[in-house]
């Protein structure tokens, strides 16, 4: 740890030196997210751990001739994989098939979170821990209750990657408007599953859409994974879309910790927003910084149909986030 501050204070091209871990980088996740954190100048050592493959994936990517060293981990050597690391993404867990909610997912992904988020309170008690494994809004409680059992908990450093919603609001939003998605700027909040899920379209240039459109606009944006779900018939869900989702919050989330300014993503965190209501966790606007969470924003003025979504979404989550504490509780 000394020598790694030595480097930062004395070496600006080595000044952002970061190990990031990602628990399941063999997935349909996995891959894509690994290919683009070798992409990310930050990361500079990359650890890429699954039950199976990651060796490969690893090989595969140390050939793109950036400055970070990668190394594949298999299931004997978790522990090395997560030493030292100062963010760790958690794209393990089954996919949805179709028919299927992020719902369903909860018995076969629990688990998995659940011992996974051991280790890495053993083994990376100080980092950012990202959840990508869904259903996200029970996962990331999950990790919390896991956290706090071993005493090593820092709501300031827990995140549920909640890009992917932001994305698609961006996209979709675009596609009606004719406007070019990267100056799109959606702000989602809530959850990430169906209608805990609530992109404010009253903060955009777009609040003048006749109500057909926007209800047909939100929807889209609730459940455009259904979309990818349905089209892949079977394998899987989100995956190539997701990654890149996945790196973006992977390099806000280091671009705090390495001290620039203004970096602010929505993501789903330990927020005293509704905590007064029971809703321990919740996704807004949030600045990121050198501890992880520097801000958590407030939503802002809402329209009443917004006020409308956000009370749905609220009694969902609360629901969502209690069967992930009761499940570490059940099943420690
Ligand atoms: P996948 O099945 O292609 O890959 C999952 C990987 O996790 C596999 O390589 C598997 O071996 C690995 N894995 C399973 N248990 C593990 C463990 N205990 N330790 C380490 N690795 C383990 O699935 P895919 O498509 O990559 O999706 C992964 C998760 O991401 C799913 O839960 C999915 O629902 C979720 N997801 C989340 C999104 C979000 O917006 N947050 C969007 C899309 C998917």
């Amino acid at each position: 740890m000394l020598s790694k501050i030595a480097t930062r204070s004395f070496s600006s091209s080595q000044a952002a030196a970061y190990k990031v871990t990602v628990l399941g980088a063999g997935g349909g996740i996995g891959q894509p997210l690994s290919l683009l954190l070798k992409l990310n100048h930050k990361v500079t050592d990359l650890a890429l751990y699954d039950l199976r493959g990651a060796p490969g994936v690893a090989a595969d990517v140390s050939h793109i001739p950036t400055n970070s060293t990668v190394k594949g981990y298999t299931p004997e050597q978790l522990s090395e994989a997560l030493t030292g690391s100062d963010v760790v993404v958690v794209p393990a867990g089954v996919p949805r098939k179709p028919g299927m909610t992020r719902d369903d997912l909860f018995n076969t992904n629990a688990s998995i979170v659940r011992d996974l988020a051991k280790a890495a309170a053993d083994y990376a008690p100080n980092a950012a821990i990202l959840i990508i494994a869904n259903p996200v809004n029970s996962t990331v409680p999950i990790v919390a209750e896991v956290f706090k059992q071993k005493g090593v908990y820092n709501p300031k450093k827990l995140f549920g990657v909640t890009t992917l919603d932001v994305l698609r609001a961006s996209r979709f939003v675009s596609e009606i408007a004719g406007t070019n998605p990267v100056n799109e700027k959606v702000t989602v909040v809530g959850g990430h599953s169906g209608i805990t899920i609530v992109p404010l379209l009253s903060q955009t240039n777009h609040k003048g859409l006749d109500v057909e459109t926007r209800d047909a606009l939100i929807n889209r944006i609730q459940f455009g994974g259904d979309e990818v779900v349905k089209a892949k018939d079977g394998a899987g869900s989100a995956t190539l879309s997701m990654a890149q989702a996945g790196a973006r919050f992977t390099g806000a989330v280091l671009d705090g910790l390495a001290g620039e300014k203004d970096v602010v993503e929505p993501t789903f965190v330990d927020s005293p927003l509704f905590k007064s209501e029971g809703v321990e966790f919740f996704s807004s606007k949030v600045t990121l910084g050198v501890e992880g969470v520097k801000t958590i924003h407030d939503l802002g003025e809402l329209s009443d149909h917004e006020e409308e979504l956000v009370k749905l979404a609220k009694e969902t989550l609360i629901k969502n986030i209690q069967k992930g504490v009761e499940f570490v509780k059940q099943n420690p």
